[in-house]
């Protein structure tokens, strides 16, 4: 996975450009930058910033995580450098922040996460946001014609799909796509006011983090 968004991060962005997605994509940007307002926010697996992009400017602060330096190289010049600290860290173990954050951002990570670590990740999450923090969880549905079809699964429920990079590798990439009762069910211990949201082609979580 991380080598893999490594060699992709050139042509990341293109993903955004399906037609088909335009309408959603503006609807979320409209949308998600008004749920984080005024916080300090920890975003997880930022990429090339296509979403902080959007909130980073009405944000007092955000941190803004990611394993690839590929990516955050992309990402650094998209937003206010006063507002943006990137790090270059593991979702699985956060980097260490002298207070906690006051809102929570994962766009198209979840997906990424193997259903096994989905808690793992959950917990190392939420331990970095204060109790109260609004949280936004969003990602893909899987819609057949647009989404690259499911190529495998695995014993633990886990999808695959292979993947087709510009230089003409291919790569086995764990994509998974929960259902919204799998998604409350595995988020509820950790939030309150759990709402879900679902455009044509994602969706997204929005909730409060509940106290540890
Ligand atoms: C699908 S991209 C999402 C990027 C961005 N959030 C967006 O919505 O455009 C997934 C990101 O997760 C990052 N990633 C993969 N494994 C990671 C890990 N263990 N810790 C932190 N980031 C990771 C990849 O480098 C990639 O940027």
């Amino acid at each position: 996975m991380q080598d893999y968004y490594a060699a992709r991060a050139a042509e990341y962005d293109e993903v955004y450009s399906k037609p088909e997605r335009q309408a959603d994509l503006r609807r979320i940007e409209r949308w998600l930058p008004g749920v984080l307002a005024g916080r300090s926010v920890l975003e997880v697996a930022c990429g090339t910033g296509y979403w902080t992009q959007f909130f980073a400017p009405c944000c007092t602060r955000v941190v803004a995580v990611d394993c690839a330096p590929e990516t955050i190289r992309i990402a650094r010049p998209r937003v206010p450098p006063q507002k943006v600290e990137f790090i270059v860290g593991d979702a699985y173990s956060l980097p260490a922040q002298p207070e906690l954050l006051g809102a929570g951002f994962a766009g198209f990570w979840w997906s990424h996460v193997p259903r096994a670590r989905v808690a793992e990740f959950l917990r190392g999450f939420h331990a970095a946001l204060e109790p109260g923090a609004p949280v936004v969880l969003l990602d893909n549905r899987f819609v057949p014609g647009s989404s690259t079809p499911i190529s495998g699964q695995d014993a633990a429920g886990n999808t695959y799909q292979t993947r087709r990079l510009s230089d003409g590798t291919t790569h086995r990439v764990l994509k998974n796509f929960p259902s919204e009762q799998e998604l409350r069910a595995l988020v509820t211990p950790f939030a309150t006011g759990l709402r879900y949201h679902e455009w044509e082609f994602f969706w997204a979580l929005e909730y409060a983090a509940a106290a540890p």
